[in-house]
C-alpha cells in the first residue's frame, strides 16, 4: 500500500503546531497502525529527521496510552479496539490519513501525538479506590456475598483503561463516562459502598476542576470507547451524585 499521511508536529506544549504530509510506501494490510508509524519514523531517522512522537506501552489494548485521533476518530475507523489493535487492512491502497492528537482542554499536547492524561490520574486519586484495613483483620473478599448481575456489571466498569477516547470523541471534551465507570466498579459492590457519597462527590469535583465539559448525552463517547463502556455508567453516576447531594 502507498500512503498519504498528514500528521500533527508540535514541538512542545507552548510552539504552535501543524500538519506535515509524509508520503509512505510499503504498508503491508498485517501491520498495525503504531508498526506503519514504526516504519515511517524509521525512514525520518535515516533521513536525519525527526522522528514523530507518540504514545505507546502494551500494544495489545490492556493498558490505554495509545491514543490517536485517525481521520477524526479516537483509535481510527474499527470498533472496540484501540489504536495499538488497528490493522492497516483498515484502509486502502492510495488513502490519506490525517492523524491528530486527542483534542481537549484538559489534555494538553506535550509534543506531536502526545497529549497529557494526568487528569484522569488526578481524578482517581480524588476517590477511584477502595480502604481496606490490612491490620491482620481484613475480611476476605469472597466472604462477602455479591450477585452475579451486580458482579458482572462492576467488572465491566473495571474494564475502562483510561484512554481517553471517550473525552476526544465528545464535543464538549466531558470525561463523564471514564468517570462514571471508575465510580460504578465499586458503587456497585458491598465493598465499595462505605466510601460511596465521598468518592461521587469527590471524584465529580475533580473532573470539573480539570476543565472537563458537561455532559450533553450525545453518546459519542460509547460509539468510541474501545472497551464498550456503555452510557449505564453515566446514568448510574447521576443517580449516585443525586443521592450523595441530599445525603450532603
Ligand atoms: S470509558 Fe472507554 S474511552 Fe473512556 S477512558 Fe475508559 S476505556 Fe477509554
Ligand atoms: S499501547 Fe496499550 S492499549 Fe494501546
Amino acid at each position: 500500500m502507498k500512503l498519504t499521511l498528514k500528521i500533527w508536529r508540535q514541538k512542545d506544549s507552548k510552539a504552535k503546531g501543524e500538519f506535515k504530509t509524509y508520503p509512505l510506501e510499503g504498508v503491508e494490510g498485517d501491520m498495525s497502525f503504531l508498526e506503519m508509524l514504526d516504519v515511517l519514523n524509521e525512514g525520518l531517522i535515516n533521513k536525519g529527521e525527526e522522528p514523530v512522537v507518540f504514545d505507546h506501552d502494551c500494544r495489545e489494548g490492556i493498558c490505554g496510552t495509545c491514543s490517536l485521533q485517525i481521520n477524526g476518530e479516537p483509535h481510527g475507523p474499527d470498533r472496540l479496539i484501540t489504536t495499538c489493535q488497528l490493522h492497516m487492512r483498515m484502509f486502502n491502497d492510495g488513502d490519506t490519513i490525517v492523524i491528530e492528537p486527542f483534542r481537549a482542554k484538559a489534555f494538553p499536547v506535550i509534543k506531536d501525538l502526545v497529549v497529557d492524561r494526568s487528569s484522569f490520574d488526578r481524578i482517581q486519586q480524588a476517590g477511584g479506590f477502595i480502604s481496606v484495613n490490612t491490620s491482620g483483620n481484613t475480611i476476605d473478599a469472597n466472604a462477602i456475598p455479591v450477585n452475579k448481575h451486580d458482579a458482572d456489571e462492576s467488572f465491566n466498569s473495571a474494564t475502562c483503561i483510561g484512554c481517553g477516547a471517550c473525552v476526544a470523541a465528545c464535543k464538549n471534551a466531558s470525561a463523564m463516562l471514564f468517570t462514571s465507570a471508575k465510580v460504578s466498579q465499586f458503587a456497585l459492590l458491598p465493598q465499595g459502598r462505605i466510601e460511596a457519597t465521598e468518592r461521587v462527590l469527590n471524584m465529580v469535583a475533580q473532573m470539573d476542576k480539570e476543565g472537563f465539559g458537561n455532559c450533553s448525552n450525545t453518546g459519542a463517547c460509547e460509539i468510541e470507547c474501545p472497551k464498550g463502556i456503555s452510557l449505564e455508567n453515566i446514568a448510574r453516576m447521576n443517580r449516585e451524585y443525586l443521592k450523595a447531594s441530599i445525603k450532603g
